[in-house]
């Protein structure tokens, strides 16, 4: 079984990140051959710094390993040190119907922000195709919002099938229910582009502050509060807290008496324990950049070794050699 996905370099990774995403494909590489890559031709629809680009990309190397990304088990790797991945976009492209990308939530949600569209950004999900198919992927880990991605991915798929024989694997997105959208501190899906992100690391201050910014009604404290399970701050502590630990908050919310300060000084605590480990691995890293940069070199030959093999079939069965 082949588990691949991808996370765009485009900003500091979130919470949201790290439960929708990392920790699926972390768990998912002792169950089969694992691909992870971070997908820097993607970062280049919305990011036009170079040396950011560069900066955010050796922080999703650093921030991926610390967290549990283990590169004797998964091939991680830079997307664009196996440019074959834009030669099979073109392939893929002759066959991709205008339609299929103009119904993308991903693309009528930034349009709907008023970004100017570029060709980059709406041809954006057949390059994900082509990232996907060209190492035979069955599985692909990724949270809610992307999971649109991955049909559009199979219906390419399919049409190049049935133009030319079979050449692709059709993947499978593989997204898990409790985590599909985590809350940000507003309660909108957490995301870089809404500004209302946790960050998996950074200081502790201005975490403290994040997470005490937490956005929430005015009820006084003692009142009960019936529906305490749609609290974000309880939604967050049933991520980074154990299930006994997670219930009692939520009953001493819903019981009222308990002040929401109270309560996120409690969430800031155990988010803080939880990524503890990861903090101390990622600083233990940062001093250690010249092994960073030689994992990113050994996935891309592995990576690139998979993907010209499946890049050849491809160019054959439709009529290029
Ligand atoms: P962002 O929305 O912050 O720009 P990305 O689109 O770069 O995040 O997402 C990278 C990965 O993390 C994707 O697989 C995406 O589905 C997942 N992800 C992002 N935000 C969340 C969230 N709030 N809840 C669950 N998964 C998320
Ligand atoms: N589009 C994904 C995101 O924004 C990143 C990505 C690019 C990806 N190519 C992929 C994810 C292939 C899974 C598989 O989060």
């Amino acid at each position: 079984m082949i588990i691949l996905s991808g996370i765009q370099p485009s900003g500091t990774l979130h919470v949201g990140n790290y439960f929708g995403m990392m920790c699926p494909a972390i768990e998912l590489q002792d169950q089969g051959e694992s691909y992870y890559f971070i997908a820097d031709y993607h970062s280049m629809t919305s990011l036009y710094d170079a040396n950011e680009r560069r900066k955010n990309t050796l922080d999703v190397a650093l921030d991926f390993l610390a967290c549990g990304l283990d590169p004797a088990k998964a091939v991680f790797f830079r997307q664009s040190d196996v440019p074959e991945v834009c030669e099979l976009t073109w392939l893929l492209s002759t066959l991709t119907p205008m339609g299929l990308l103009e119904r993308c939530h991903s693309y009528k949600d930034k349009m709907a922000k008023g970004l100017a569209p570029n060709h980059g950004l709406f041809a954006y999900p057949v390059l994900m195709a082509a990232d996907i198919l060209i190492y035979d992927s069955n599985i692909v880990p990724v949270g809610r919002d992307q999971k649109q991605h991955v049909e559009v991915t199979r219906d390419i798929a399919v049409k190049f099938n049935q133009a030319y024989g079979e050449t692709f694997v059709i993947p499978e997105p593989q997204i898990r229910d409790s985590v599909a959208v985590v809350p940000g501190t507003d309660g909108q899906k957490m995301s870089k582009s809404y500004e209302n992100t946790i960050q998996i690391f950074g200081n502790e201050k201005p975490l403290r502050k994040t997470i005490m910014r937490l956005v929430m009604d005015s009820r006084l404290p003692e009142e009960p509060k019936p529906d305490a399970d749609q609290n974000i701050a309880v939604q967050l502590m049933r991520l980074v807290a154990t299930k006994d630990v997670a219930d009692d908050w939520e009953e001493r919310l819903r019981a009222g008496g308990l002040g929401y300060g109270d309560l996120k000084k409690g969430l800031f605590e155990h988010y803080w324990e939880f990524f503890s480990d990861a903090r101390a691995k990622r600083s233990e890293l940062e001093s250690n950049l010249d092994y960073v940069n030689q994992v990113l070199k050994d996935g891309a030959n592995k990576a690139r070794e998979r993907a010209s093999k499946v890049l050849d079939r491809a160019r054959k069965n439709c009529g290029l050699v």
